[in-house]
């Protein structure tokens, strides 16, 4: 992307959106098999019953691939409408390339600027106010942002602290400008660096490269203080999202859904009462998918607004927290018609968007051997689009600006 000469201000709207799950579920007791844990426990202490786990073929680039065209059907623009794609993951396909340059590729655009974001489980919030900042200061029309994570692949599946909580998955959305208000209109975005250690993944970086010794270790694994980080979380959600509320001149009665974070039903009830606030005004499926990190938010946003929980002129909250200690918030007024997403999602399937593998090389098995069995299983299909009209959605009500 080139810098665009005109900068004036704009306002930024989600136009589209769009999510992706793998197929195979992972249940509370699948896991009970693998580690001394029982399902009582996991729905009481985490309000999770099951989990999306990655096909062996499937990647972070793979699921974002899909949630992205899905995100820029539903939007009723061409993939080289984006200027810039801006990936949220702390499980990306290599070091390098980032893994938004392997979407841009899969995705067939040529011409946008591409990213990752690194900011854990606040990785989508923090690349939407990335993405806001762009387009409302005028230097690109449309911008992609998506939250991708493949943490099944990261987790020791012998540490039942860790292995029940999180799961695979992508989402995004597209944001463009328009000259009319609504859009983002509030935002909180902060960092607390104490909490460096409490969610972390010891080796395989600069300090620790990978090595025979450190895999022994179990030091490619995530690790989590979960006391520690459920005490962040509850004090940190509700004062986020308040910033961010305040910011737009509101007051958390003014907004009519929450997307929090899906991390632990009991985080997300510490919000409701700390916004006093009725749990109807939060979106939950945690339940269905566990914690996906950055792609939870933009599933949850996609999910909620597909299932009708959100209308035009609508307040909504995005609010995420995670691991450095992060936590981030925007308050939207939704001005997309709703009803096109379900359309956008139905116009891709998953084997439509291939992203490409490097010639003369091979990875190893990427499958943990603890999951194996559970992979081998047929699982049930995606998401249940036969309901639904396939088809090209009908092209954006929101006039954008030229
Ligand atoms: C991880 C978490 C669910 C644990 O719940 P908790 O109520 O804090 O539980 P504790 O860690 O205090 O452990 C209580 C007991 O349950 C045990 N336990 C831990 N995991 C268990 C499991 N999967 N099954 C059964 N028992 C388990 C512990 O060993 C401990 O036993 P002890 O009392 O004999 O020592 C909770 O702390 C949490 O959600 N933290 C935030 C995590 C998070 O959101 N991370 C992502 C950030 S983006």
């Amino acid at each position: 992307m080139s810098v665009r000469s005109d900068r004036a201000q704009r306002y930024a709207h989600v136009t589209g959106w769009g999510r992706y799950a793998p197929a195979q579920v992972l249940t509370n007791r699948d896991l009970e098999r693998m580690v001394d844990t029982d399902d009582e426990w996991i729905v009481q202490r985490t309000g999770i019953r099951e989990r999306r786990v990655a096909a062996a073929h499937e990647t972070t680039a793979s699921m974002a691939s899909v949630a992205a065209l899905r995100a820029i059907r539903t939007a009723g623009i061409e993939p080289d409408d984006i200027d810039m794609i801006l990936l949220a993951t702390l499980t990306p396909d290599y070091w390098m390339p980032s893994t938004a340059a392997l979407v841009k590729e899969a995705i067939g655009n040529t011409r946008a600027a591409a990213m990752d974001v690194a900011a854990a489980c606040s990785g989508f919030v923090y690349a939407y106010a990335t993405a806001q900042a762009y387009v409302t200061s005028g230097m690109a029309r449309h911008v992609l942002v998506i939250g991708a994570e493949l943490l099944t692949r990261f987790l020791d599946y012998s540490d039942r602290s860790t292995c029940i909580l999180f799961g695979d998955g992508a989402g995004a959305v597209v944001l463009s400008a328009a000259d009319e208000p609504g859009g983002g209109l509030g935002l909180e975005l902060t960092t607390e660096p104490q909490g460096a250690y409490m969610i972390w993944l010891p080796a395989g970086g600069a300090k620790s490269p990978p090595s025979a010794e450190t895999i022994t270790r179990g030091e490619h694994y995530i690790r989590m203080e979960g006391r520690e980080t459920y005490r962040f979380a509850t004090r940190t959600l509700a004062t986020t999202a308040l910033a961010a509320i305040e910011d737009a001149g509101l007051s958390p009665s003014d907004i009519d859904l929450f997307i929090p974070h899906q991390a632990n039903i009991r985080i997300i009830e510490a919000v409701a009462k700390g916004l006093d606030l009725p749990m109807d005004r939060m979106y939950v499926n945690l339940d269905r998918y566990g914690n996906t990190s950055a792609a939870s938010v933009p599933i949850a946003l996609a999910e909620a607004v597909n299932e009708g929980r959100v209308k035009v002129g609508d307040h909504v909250v995005i609010v995420a927290f995670g691991a450095g200690f992060t936590s981030g918030a925007v308050t939207i007024q939704w001005t997309a018609d709703p009803a096109r997403g379900i359309a956008g999602d139905a116009a891709v399937k998953p084997d439509d968007v291939q992203v490409r593998l490097p010639v003369d090389w091979d990875s190893v098995d990427p499958i943990p051997a603890a999951l194996a069995e559970v992979m081998a299983r047929p699982g049930p299909v995606d998401v249940p689009l036969d309901d639904v009209v396939p088809g090209e959605p009908e092209h954006a009500h929101l006039e954008v600006s030229e």
